[in-house]
């Protein structure tokens, strides 16, 4: 039922314009809609649910041409992998081409689609197809001949691969793509490819703004939420394998038997979808439920409670993943309570988890109320390290130094430790990006720290290469992400949210990929292939970061949002008990200038990047402009390459996001028409919420700096709408994701 509106909006701005559209089409249309609105109920709308992978019929010519090479499934065993597979194919070809197709055991007829792997389809074997380069988790699809019919085969090593072989297939339908002559194949470069939920047990999300808690802790493991099966889906799609259910500020009750049940109900629904389960453990879970005095890592009591707690697991969960780690972190214990070291902790949880080959993300995410620069204490840690960890130890280090911030320089301990897997974490959720309303497409952000050359071996050591392990020789690899699901019936907060999820998927598989080319694939997948829609969509898509950038922390600033909740700008902050929560802190404002200066004269947290980068962040005539405050403190009459000054640099980029803002505001407003009203208008109210609260941001920001600097507001800009009071006096109380650990 769905299907239906949702193509009528598709095919309906096929090849015309609205305005070509004789009136009483479009009339008749709005009527039908309507009408079916009532008599279906609203639950049939297009919320969002479906996500990418709506499967609504495709335009009748496409789906007849497609239709000849999809007549009939001929599948190979019933594991249940395979039957996963087989119902992803049947709902997607059903959707998209109108007509499900049969279901075989033999080739009977042009165009059969063969599935499975080797080893556990005759037929596919007898093809002796190369799949060597395919590892566990690849797939192959190509055209072959098959009893002297055409068909397709989508062939994988194992059941998952060919799962992954499925979705890439029905994309190719979804994304208006060729299916004749097929000679694809594919491979993750990384292994582990996860996603963190910060989710609590009493269903409360840190830094969630798209509900509460998708798991149902209360009611598992006896009632399996059929969303978990979408979730599992979704995932499988983009190729996420993993997926730490509790938050990295951890209690010890998930490691209790009657949690671990439940743990164990969601990896039994997981499964059939190559998706492992992790658990963020607490250090301590020795003691809080364990009884014992001391959760020591050295201490013969605590390493064997460890021990038999990951026995007790993998009874009920043979193929657990893990244990993600936050230790010595923002008040978590770890094992320096103990005078021990970060290796001492993560090798005494390797040891017990080792025998059944499971692995511990152990996060660098430190720094203690010290003097030292927040920004250098992770890499001060850490480093001294490299060469120590057991070899199923992943340190998981966030993109930036700090903070996951709008823009952050990559982290130094990228290609800084060669003897340690490295595996890189990402904030899906927009904690710092806007929450649930800002329009912020997370891929070019993403693809820049990607791309950053960490110089380590030369030029071209970029970060994708040290967490896909070619730079350093490592076989275990991985990449996480915070998520951003919650129980919102689009899953994310908003639609454009889902694109975030999406690009995340799309990158771990392959760091590689182009940001504006999975935004696209997106695009058509969510919306539409029509080229009209696409295009502007795509373009907004990706200059909504900087746009952020620019009304929040431009030319390098960070860390200037309100305290705790994160809501808001609050440059002028000063009220938090650690100065490195303080906004003051990092943006260093005066009479005299603004930055933080982190090189050889300041913290000298330059130094922990390999030389010529150093050399280039150590020189402020060298460093990126986008940069420039991170790295250096400099006067406000400071001349930037355009020959204005740094003041009025600073008042332009504010302004600049604003006026990106509107843009996107106009670019949607042109688009009324192209797809459902119900997306469509919901991503128009959040625009407008977007546009009011970066004017906020703006103003705000020039309102404080200008205060310190004294200066008069650059001519042709407009003052701030309020004063400076105005805005420090702004207070919020129960923000959305918050929630003090
Ligand atoms: C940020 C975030 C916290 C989170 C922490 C972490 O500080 O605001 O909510 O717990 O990161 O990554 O551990």
């Amino acid at each position: 039922m769905l299907a239906v509106t949702g193509a009528r909006h598709d095919n309906a701005r096929r090849g015309r314009s609205a305005l070509a559209t004789p009136i009483w089409r479009i009339l008749a249309a709005a009527m039908a809609v309507a009408l079916f609105a009532l008599f279906a109920g609203s639950a049939h709308a297009e919320d969002g649910y479906d996500l990418w992978l709506r499967y609504r019929p495709l335009p009748a010519q496409q789906a007849a041409a497609y239709r000849s090479h999809a007549s009939q499934l001929v599948f190979g065993a019933a594991s249940p992998t395979q039957t996963v597979t087989r119902q992803e194919l049947l709902r997607g070809l059903g959707g998209l081409l109108g007509r499900a197709p049969a279901v075989s055991d033999s080739v009977t007829r042009d165009g059969a689609i063969l599935i499975g792997t080797p080893a556990s389809s005759p037929l596919i074997q007898h093809l002796q197809l190369d799949t060597r380069s395919l590892g566990k988790e690849g797939y192959l699809i190509r055209s072959v001949v098959v009893d002297g019919h055409p068909a397709t085969a989508i062939v994988g090593n194992s059941d998952v691969g060919a799962l992954y072989g499925a979705f890439r297939f029905l994309r190719l339908l979804q994304t208006a793509q060729s299916i004749e002559h097929l000679d694809l194949h594919d491979a993750p470069r990384l292994k582990l490819r996860v996603l963190d939920h910060w989710d609590y047990l009493n269903g409360q999300v840190e830094r969630g703004y798209a509900g509460a808690s998708i798991w149902d802790w209360w009611k598992l493991p006896d009632w399996r939420d059929p969303r978990y099966t979408d979730y599992a889906r979704a995932n499988a799609s983009i190729g996420i394998n993993g997926t730490v259910v509790n938050n990295v500020n951890a209690g010890a009750e998930i490691l209790t038997p009657r949690y671990l049940q439940k743990v164990a109900a969601l990896a039994d629904v997981f499964r059939p979808y190559g998706i492992r389960v992790y658990i963020s453990a607490r250090f301590s879970a020795p003691m809080e439920i364990g009884g014992l005095k001391t959760a020591d890592p050295l201490d013969p009591q605590v390493r064997q409670w460890w021990r038999n707690k990951a026995d007790e697991i993998y009874k009920l969960i043979p193929d657990f993943g893990g244990f993600l780690v936050k230790a010595n972190s923002e008040g978590q214990p770890g094992p320096q309570d103990y005078k021990r070291t970060h290796a001492d902790g993560a090798n005494m949880l390797a040891d017990a988890l080792a025998p059944h080959g499971g692995v511990v993300m152990w996060r660098t995410f430190v720094y203690s109320p010290s003097n030292e620069d927040r920004a250098k204490q992770a890499y001060d840690e850490f480093k001294p390290l490299d060469g120590q960890f057991r070899p199923n130890v992943l340190l998981q280090t966030k993109n930036g130094p700090i903070d996951f911030q709008p823009r952050e320089p990559f982290s130094p301990l990228f290609g800084a430790m060669p003897k340690t897997p490295m595996m890189m974490e990402l904030e899906i959720t927009k904690e710092y990006l806007g929450f649930a309303t800002h329009l912020v497409y997370l891929g070019p952000l993403f693809e820049e720290v990607l791309r950053a050359d960490t110089m380590t071996h030369g030029k071209g050591s970029t970060v994708a290469k040290v967490i896909e392990g070619s730079l350093d020789g490592q076989t275990l690899t991985g990449m996480a992400g915070v998520a951003n699901i919650g129980t919102d019936r689009n899953w994310c907060g908003s639609i454009f949210n889902q694109a975030n999820w999406y690009v995340f998927g799309r990158l771990a598989w392959n760091p590689d990929l182009s940001s504006r080319a999975i935004a696209e694939e997106w695009v058509r997948m969510t919306f539409s292939n029509d080229d009209a829609f696409i295009h502007p969509v795509v373009d907004m898509m990706m200059g909504s970061r900087e746009a952020a950038v620019d009304y929040m922390t431009p030319l390098g600033l960070h860390h200037q949002m309100g305290p705790g909740h994160h809501y808001g700008p609050a440059p002028w902050d000063a009220s938090e008990a650690r100065a490195d929560w303080r906004p003051v802190y990092y943006n260093r404002a005066d009479r005299n200038g603004i930055g933080f200066d982190r090189t050889r004269s300041g913290s000298d947290a330059v130094d922990q990047y390999a030389p010529p980068v150093a050399a280039q962040f150590n020189d402020v005539k060298q460093t990126p402009e986008n940069l420039l405050l991170w790295f250096h403190h400099v006067p406000w009459d400071y001349r930037m390459r355009s020959g204005h000054t740094l003041w009025y640099e600073l008042v332009a980029h504010y302004t600049q996001g604003v006026e990106d803002v509107k843009q996107m505001r106009q670019t949607w407003a042109r688009l009324d028409g192209y797809i459902d009203p119900q997306r469509y208008q919901q991503t128009a109210a959040f625009l407008a919420i977007q546009e009011k609260e970066a004017q906020w941001w703006r103003d705000a920001c020039i309102a404080y700096f200008q205060s310190k600097s004294g200066l008069p507001l650059p001519a042709g800009f407009a003052p701030p709408q309020h004063s400076l009071q105005y805005y420090e006096s702004l207070k919020f109380d129960n923000v959305p994701g918050f929630s003090a650990w």
